[in-house]
C-alpha cells in the first residue's frame, strides 16, 4: 500500500515494544490509529508518545484480548465506527515462554497459542473480509526468526511463529486466488530489545499454571534475556523497516538480514536428512 496518509492502521499489542513504534511510525505518516492491547496503561503511554510525535493524530484504543474472537470483532466495529474502516492491520501482539517442551503445561500451550496463533487467525478472519470488500488493505503478521528455525527451550513459541508464517503465506495465496486487492506481509525479526522477556506480566489467571522452575528452563530464560537485551536493531528500526516494506508491498520482511543465511543452512540440513537443524550450533 503506497499511500498511507489519512488511512487507518489497526495495531494489536499497541501498548508496548514494536506495537508502540509501529503506532509512532504510522502516526508520523499521517495515519489514524486504532490500538488494541490487554494493557490499558501501556496503550495510554503510546497515545501520549503519539501526541508528542504527531500532534492531532486521530487515535482510538480498546482493551482487547486477541485470543478471543469476539474481542477482535469488537475492535473491527470500533475502527468502522470511529474512522469508517481499516486499511492496515498489524497482527503484532505476542508473548514468549521458555522451557524444555515436555515441561510445558496445558496453561502454557493455551496461553501462548491463544495470543500468538489464534490472535493472528482472528485478526485475519475479521479484517480480511472488510479489506476485500473495501477493495484495498494490507495485513502484516508478526512472525519471528523462530518461525523458520527451532531453538531449544522455545517450543511453544516456535510452534506459534511457524504457524504465523504458514498463515501469512496461505493468506497471500488465498487473496491471489480470489483476485483481491489486499497486500500481506510476514515479518520475521530476530531479537530486538523490548519487554517481551517480561511477557508473564500480562498472563491471564485462567492460564496461570506454568512449567516448573527447572534448571534447563532458567538457563534458556537467561539466554533469551541476554539475546533480546543485546539485539542489534531497536524496536523503532524494526518498525521503520516494516512500514517501508508495506509501502513497497513486500511479502517477506527480514529486518535482520542474516536470518536468511540460517534459513538456507536449514534447507541444507533438510537436504542432508541427518540431524535436526540447530540455529545456535557453532555460536
Ligand atoms: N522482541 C523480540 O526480540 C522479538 C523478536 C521476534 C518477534 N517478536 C514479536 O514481536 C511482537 C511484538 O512483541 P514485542 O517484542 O514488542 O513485545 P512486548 O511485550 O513489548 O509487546 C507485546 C504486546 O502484546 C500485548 N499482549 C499480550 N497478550 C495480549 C493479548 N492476549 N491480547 C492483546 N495484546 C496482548 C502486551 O500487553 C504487549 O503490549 C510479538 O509478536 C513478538 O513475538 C519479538
Amino acid at each position: 500500500m503506497k499511500e498511507l496518509e489519512d488511512k487507518v492502521a489497526v495495531i494489536t499489542g499497541g501498548g508496548s515494544g514494536l506495537g508502540r513504534e509501529l503506532a509512532l511510525g504510522c502516526a508520523r505518516r499521517g495515519m489514524k490509529l486504532v490500538l488494541a492491547d490487554v494493557d490499558e496503561s501501556g496503550m495510554q503511554e503510546t497515545v501520549t508518545e503519539v501526541e508528542k510525535a504527531a500532534p492531532g493524530t486521530g487515535t482510538a484504543t480498546m482493551k482487547v484480548d486477541v485470543s478471543r474472537l469476539e474481542d477482535v470483532e469488537a475492535l473491527a466495529n470500533l475502527a468502522k465506527e470511529r474512522f469508517g474502516g481499516a486499511h492496515l492491520l498489524f497482527n503484532n501482539a505476542g508473548v514468549g515462554i521458555n522451557a524444555p517442551i515436555w515441561e510445558n503445561t496445558v496453561g502454557d500451550w493455551n496461553w501462548v497459542l491463544g495470543v500468538n496463533l489464534y490472535g493472528v487467525a482472528w485478526g485475519i478472519k475479521v479484517f480480511a473480509p472488510i479489506m476485500l470488500e473495501q477493495g484495498e488493505g494490507h495485513i502484516v503478521n508478526t512472525a519471528s526468526a523462530a518461525g523458520w528455525m527451532n531453538m531449544a527451550g522455545s517450543g511453544i513459541y516456535n510452534v506459534s511463529k511457524c504457524s504465523v508464517v504458514a498463515m501469512s503465506e496461505t493468506l497471500a495465496n488465498d487473496i491471489k486466488d480470489v483476485g483481491g486487492n489486499v497486500g500481506v506481509s510476514c515479518l520475521s525479526p530476530a531479537f530486538f530489545p523490548t519487554p517481551i522477556i517480561e511477557s508473564e506480566r500480562n498472563r491471564p489467571a485462567e492460564h496461570a499454571e506454568t512449567a516448573p522452575d527447572s534448571e534447563a528452563r532458567r538457563k534458556r530464560e537467561e539466554q533469551l534475556r541476554q539475546a533480546v537485551t543485546k539485539g542489534k536493531l531497536s524496536a523503532e528500526e524494526v518498525a521503520e523497516i516494516t512500514i517501508k516494506a508495506v509501502e513497497a508491498n513486500q511479502f517477506y520482511i527480514f529486518p535482520h538480514q542474516k536470518i536468511k543465511q540460517l534459513i538456507l543452512a536449514r534447507a541444507e540440513a533438510v537436504q542432508d536428512e541427518k540431524t535436526a537443524f540447530d540455529p545456535t550450533a557453532g555460536r
